[in-house]
């Protein structure tokens, strides 16, 4: 009888602290809102439903789409989630009603602006992989993003591939400046914005290199066909000899993990980032919630 009372006596004694390091272990979990269901974000979905460390809490999308009010679950392919698909005109009351450490947005330019909106006034971090951006909409979303009331990672070329693609064009465009630099982008039939965002970037920077500037100066060829997910070719001509640097990604996990390393990354941080910073930090294993 004596020891199940001091038994009962030492679980009531051990019970705060096992609940501590339970509320501590949650804390960890970095919190996920979810913009766009189509594809990608669908892929991120179940991306996030694989880790422990991660968990949506809330996602949205097109005002009036048959999406909405549907279960992210069936919306991705997954079992039941107990989310709820929500208009993104509902953005403030999602960001009211849930904790969320960082927004993950895969959509269309109009949404990411009203996203953005929401994220600046609540100071809730975003990883923006939409594009197709204008000029005067990504300068918006630069100056927002320096005034630091929230952190930004803009990744038109989210997958860690295609990033050491324009490393390695770029060193090309040092050593052999006069050769011939042409870009070819391959993307399925849907995507609605052409040239790629990526392929843009990959001519700045190869452009920066040769001392070109503006568009055109490197050339960029945009296909658009069947099912192609994202193929990015930089070929580089001289006389005699050629080098062809391809990146390819045959599945649109590449595009998901890509973005959760850019959500972890950002989850701390105030400001404007691109996935050039995000691939200069080593990838943390855990995430140190403030
Ligand atoms: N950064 C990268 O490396 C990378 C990689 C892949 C894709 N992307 C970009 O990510 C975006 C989405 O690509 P995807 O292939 O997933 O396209 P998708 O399958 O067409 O999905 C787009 C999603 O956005 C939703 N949407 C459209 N307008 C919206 C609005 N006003 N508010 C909220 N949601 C809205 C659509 O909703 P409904 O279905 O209801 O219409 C759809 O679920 C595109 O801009 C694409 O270029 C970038």
């Amino acid at each position: 009888m004596q020891f199940l009372y001091c038994s009962f006596q030492k679980a009531l004694l051990a019970a705060p602290l096992l609940f501590r390091a339970i509320r501590k272990k949650e804390g960890r979990i970095m919190k996920i809102a979810l913009c766009g269901i189509g594809r990608a974000g669908s892929e991120v979905a179940r991306a996030v439903y694989c880790r422990p460390d991660m968990h949506i809490v809330a996602a949205l999308c097109r005002p009036e789409s048959n999406r909405a009010g549907k279960d992210l679950g069936e919306l991705a392919g997954m079992p039941f989630c107990g989310i709820t698909a929500k208009e993104i005109s509902e953005v403030e009351n999602v960001f009211r009603e849930h904790r969320i450490d960082v927004v993950i947005d895969f959509s269309n330019p109009a949404a990411s602006r009203v996203l953005l909106d929401a994220c600046r006034k609540f100071g809730i971090n975003a990883v923006i992989c939409t594009t197709g951006f204008s000029d005067s909409e990504l300068r918006w979303m630069k100056k927002i993003a320096r005034e630091k009331s929230f952190g930004l990672v803009y990744a038109p070329n989210v997958t860690v591939g295609v990033n050491v693609l324009m490393d390695m064009a770029r060193v090309a465009a040092q050593k052999i400046p006069d050769y011939d630099f042409e870009i070819t982008e391959i993307h399925h039939r849907n995507k609605k914005d052409a040239p790629s965002a990526t392929a843009k970037r990959i001519a700045e920077a190869i452009g920066r290199e040769l001392g070109l500037k503006g568009e055109g100066a490197v050339p960029i060829h945009a296909v658009r066909a069947g099912g192609y997910i994202g193929r990015h070719e930089v070929l580089i001509v001289g006389e005699y000899e050629k080098v062809h640097i391809v990146h390819e990604s045959f599945s649109r996990r590449a595009f998901a993990e890509g973005a959760l390393r850019a959500a972890k990354f950002v989850i701390n941080k105030k400001g404007w980032f691109e996935m050039a910073d995000v691939l200069s930090e080593p990838e943390l294993e855990a995430v140190d919630m403030a």
